[in-house]
């Protein structure tokens, strides 16, 4: 059976870029592959946190993964933070084939340390890519599911693999990366020329999982929208494009179907049917997750550190020995 891994960072409410990007493949995958999903916390500690919160925040992304239908019998679930291999690995890639001229083109450096300057980021902020690239290659992995943002740090952990195996024989599966065609970019509410995220400064760019009906059809409401009253899928209505992909995406209708249903209407229409197709998606989701105990998420989450645990020890021994030290 082929190997498949993603994950998610804890660092707030998941937003529907993170579903409909991600975590809605990974649901399908689960059946079709072994598969692991990670809460990398290692990676939201990257940028400052606070502690109580960033707790929270873990047991609630591993919530959300079960609410959204990850189902923990199928697929294993844990905390990056709990196999000190993922930490481990990234140090020895980072000696061994990260070079600081891949690591220099890496765009998401750029943008998040942008704001303030890359002199006040931290180190890890920088190393972030190779993290990634050993949790990846950690559980031979064949498959990574990541909306396009991610894109750029899976084709790094590619050449990390390649070049590893080149020195030291092979070790490492160099995995492909798993696109879902229109949920690859969620682009945000209120500008669609950048994608949907929660470090956006307006809360009008997002909608997070939790938010409620009233806040879904607020944010529906401001979102922008182009010029002209029709409701057309085109790459010239880039603002329309985006609301009707989400709107296809979480109602399984094709977007012509949508283009059908609101011929002769306007937006004010087209944004009541988006609000409803929303929130009849959240409604029993937030359900779900509201019944779902720290206790059981607990659980959940040991059994899926010792198991991912023994088997990113076993590939963990086996880059010692190709590394050179005594194991
Ligand atoms: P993160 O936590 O920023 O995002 C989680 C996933 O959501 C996707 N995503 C989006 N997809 C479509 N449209 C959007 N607007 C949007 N915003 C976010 C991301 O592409 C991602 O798939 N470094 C990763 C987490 C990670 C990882 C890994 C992923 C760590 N190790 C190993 C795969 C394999 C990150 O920060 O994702």
């Amino acid at each position: 059976m082929k190997k498949t891994f993603s994950g998610v960072q804890p660092s707030g409410e998941l937003h529907l870029g993170n579903y409909l990007g991600a975590i809605k493949n990974w649901v399908s995958m689960q059946d079709e592959y072994d598969a692991t999903f990670c809460i990398v916390d290692l990676h939201a500690i990257t940028v400052s946190q606070n502690p109580e919160e960033l707790r929270r925040h873990i047991l609630d992304v591993t919530k959300a993964y079960i609410a959204l239908g990850i189902d923990p019998d199928k697929s294993n679930i844990f905390v990056q933070s709990d196999v000190s291999a993922h930490a481990e690995l990234c140090w020895l890639l980072n000696c061994t084939v990260a070079r600081m001229g891949d690591m220099e083109k890496m765009t998401q450096f750029k943008d998040k340390s942008g704001k303030d300057g890359s002199e006040r980021a931290s180190v890890g902020l920088f190393d972030y890519p190779v993290l990634m690239a050993a949790d990846i290659l950690l559980y031979d992995t064949d498959v990574v599911p990541v909306g396009e943002d991610q894109v750029q740090h899976v084709e790094l952990t590619r050449t990390l693999a390649r070049r590893f195996n080149k020195i030291f024989g092979d070790t490492f599966i160099v995995p492909d990366v798993k696109l879902n065609k229109e949920g690859k970019r969620v682009m945000g509410l209120d500008d669609p020329t950048k994608k949907m995220s929660k470090s956006a400064t307006s809360e009008y760019n997002y909608i997070t999982l939790m938010d409620s009906a009233d806040i879904v059809s607020k944010k529906i409401r401001k979102a922008v929208t182009d010029s002209g009253s029709e409701i057309v899928y085109s790459d010239d209505k880039p603002a329309l494009k985006n609301l009707i992909n989400i709107y296809s995406l979480l109602s399984n209708k094709s977007t012509d179907d949508i283009e059908n249903d609101y011929v002769g209407k306007g937006y004010g229409d087209f944004k009541d049917g988006l609000t409803d197709v929303i929130v009849n998606f959240l409604t029993p989701f937030q359900e779900k997750i509201n019944s779902i105990s720290d206790d059981k998420v607990k659980e959940v989450l040991n059994e899926g550190a010792q198991k991912a645990g023994k088997q990113a020890e076993q590939k963990m021994q086996e880059v010692k020995e190709k590394i050179g030290f005594v194991v």
